[in-house]
């Protein structure tokens, strides 16, 4: 594997450990590849932000990527700028609102479910809850379908979603030992994705759209085919405007782009606030004076929720899902005294950044003050990253944000979170893919009026 877990088979893990050993910049090898890890905030405004469209506009050329090349993930230079154009205006405020009694509706049916467990005084499974309730929410924004797999589980589009990402070990190692091989590879139709999952998703896409001819509907999807629509010298002008294959392929980016990042990020809150009582404590209490009674969640009033901000800002900096962002070098660039060559992999280790001991006292406390208002001017904007930052951040921060902000408000309006014997503490992580723990979390969920004296018993 070159050097690139050589002090700790996590990679985000292993990055912790090269920055106590070599400081905020080091190198290291995947595979045969020269790679520069890069936590120097003023490094990292410069690669993300100032010099991103003309010197890191793109993340590595993944080999033997299959059909979803033409993803905004994935797409390069002037393909990923028209991309995002024509995708950035879906999430704008305005669109916010219309999707939030969508995801709304969603986080209902997911309390219906967890009201379910909780009766039968069941262990939770995190991800059994908040996964389906990710895929079900972006689907119905996406394509104004109710997937309805909190309550099936076993439905194809949640098991392909949740597939789709899952490396092939056998197609990268051999691109990284073997690269002669790779177009053999391509030959026999093997991609490094996961192929069936990416064939099956893109056929409910496709059949999604052929079944809605001439429906109206205001959801993603729609406002892809209507970029479609406008003349080909006005596509051009305005470097906007999709074709069917990358309609195609952006409802299943969005998919799994949603689904992974939006389950993991609540349930390390989840996790966080079990072994935190006081701040969950203090949560509810922001919860019942913004909603009293237990009411209705509203759009403006979740907004402008200030603690609740900060727990999720808390949470995401202890465990940030894009554990590494990457950029490749588009030419040589000197930055800092340090000459990186064209066509260099450039990582920015947000794991380990957002554990910097110098950048954030005590890092491995969870302590949301951090956040508040008084304290937050004492973060550095470029050592906090969950969602990537600059031109080629997070195209669903806002979106995500509602996901994550309905889920937590709808579930601690009733109930706490408590650590039980079924919680490992601490977590072990997970080597492979995103940021994420090796077994899953397992917690209760305590009625809020006999909440507190049970918190205070499993602490
Ligand atoms: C808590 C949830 C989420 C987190 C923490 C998260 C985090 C990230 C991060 C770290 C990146 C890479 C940014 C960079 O390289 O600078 C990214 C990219 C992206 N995310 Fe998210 N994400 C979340 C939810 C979502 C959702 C709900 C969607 C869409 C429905 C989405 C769609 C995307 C897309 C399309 C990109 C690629 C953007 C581009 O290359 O232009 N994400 N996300």
């Amino acid at each position: 594997m070159g050097t690139v877990g050589r002090y700790n088979k996590v990679p985000y893990l292993d990055d912790v450990e090269c920055a106590k050993k070599y400081g905020r910049v080091w190198g290291m090898y995947e595979f045969k590849r020269p790679m520069l890890a890069v936590m120097d905030p003023d490094m990292v405004k410069t690669i993300l932000v100032k010099e991103c469209f003309t010197y890191f506009i793109n993340r590595r050329i993944f080999p033997s990527i299959g059909e979803l090349y033409d993803t905004l993930f994935f797409s390069m230079g002037d393909d990923w700028r028209r991309i995002r154009n024509t995708l950035s205006p879906t999430f704008s405020s305005g669109r916010l609102k219309e999707m939030f009694s969508i995801v709304r509706h969603h986080s209902r049916k997911m309390a219906d479910r967890l009201r379910l467990k909780v009766d039968n005084d069941e262990v939770i499974e995190l991800k059994s809850v908040f996964a389906p309730y990710s895929l079900d929410a972006i689907a119905s924004c996406a394509f104004s379908v109710d997937v309805d797999s909190i309550n099936n589980p076993s439905s194809p589009i949640f098991i392909h979603s949740s597939k789709l990402f899952r490396l092939s070990i056998l197609v990268f190692i051999c691109h990284g030992f073997f690269p002669f091989l790779v177009p053999l590879l391509e030959l026999f139709g093997l991609s490094i994705f996961n192929k069936t999952s990416s064939s099956y998703l893109r056929a409910a896409v496709e059949k999604i759209r052929a079944e809605r001819d001439g429906q109206d509907s205001r959801d993603i999807l729609q406002q892809m085919i209507d970029s479609q629509t406008v003349s080909e010298s006005r596509r051009e002008k305005q470097n906007k405007g999709l074709n069917d294959h990358e309609i195609s392929s952006q409802g299943i980016l969005f998919l799994n782009a949603g689904l992974e990042t939006s389950n993991s990020a609540l349930s390390f809150l989840a996790y966080n606030l079990a072994r935190n009582p006081e701040a969950m404590k203090h949560l509810q209490k922001e919860i019942d004076e913004t909603f009293p009674n237990k009411g209705q969640v509203q759009y403006e009033a979740l907004m402008q929720m200030e603690y609740l901000e900060c727990v999720i800002n808390e949470s995401l900096r202890l465990y940030p899902p894009g554990a590494r962002l990457e950029r490749e070098a588009k030419e040589t660039i000197k930055i800092n005294g340090i000459i990186i060559p064209k066509g260099m992999l450039v990582t920015i280790p947000v794991y380990a950044l957002h554990r910097d001991p110098e950048l954030w006292p005590e890092p491995e406390e969870f302590k949301p003050d951090r956040f508040s208002k008084e304290n937050k001017q004492n973060i550095n904007p470029y050592a906090f990253l969950p969602f990537g930052l600059g031109p080629r951040n997070c195209v669903g921060m806002r979106f995500a944000k509602i996901i994550v902000k309905l889920a937590l408000v709808e579930i601690l309006q009733n109930y706490s979170f408590s650590v039980c014997e079924e919680t490992e503490i601490p977590l072990q992580m997970d080597p492979q893919g995103l940021l994420g723990p090796l077994k899953p979390i397992k917690l209760k969920l305590v009625p809020r009026s006999d909440a507190s004296e049970h918190v205070d018993m499993c602490n």
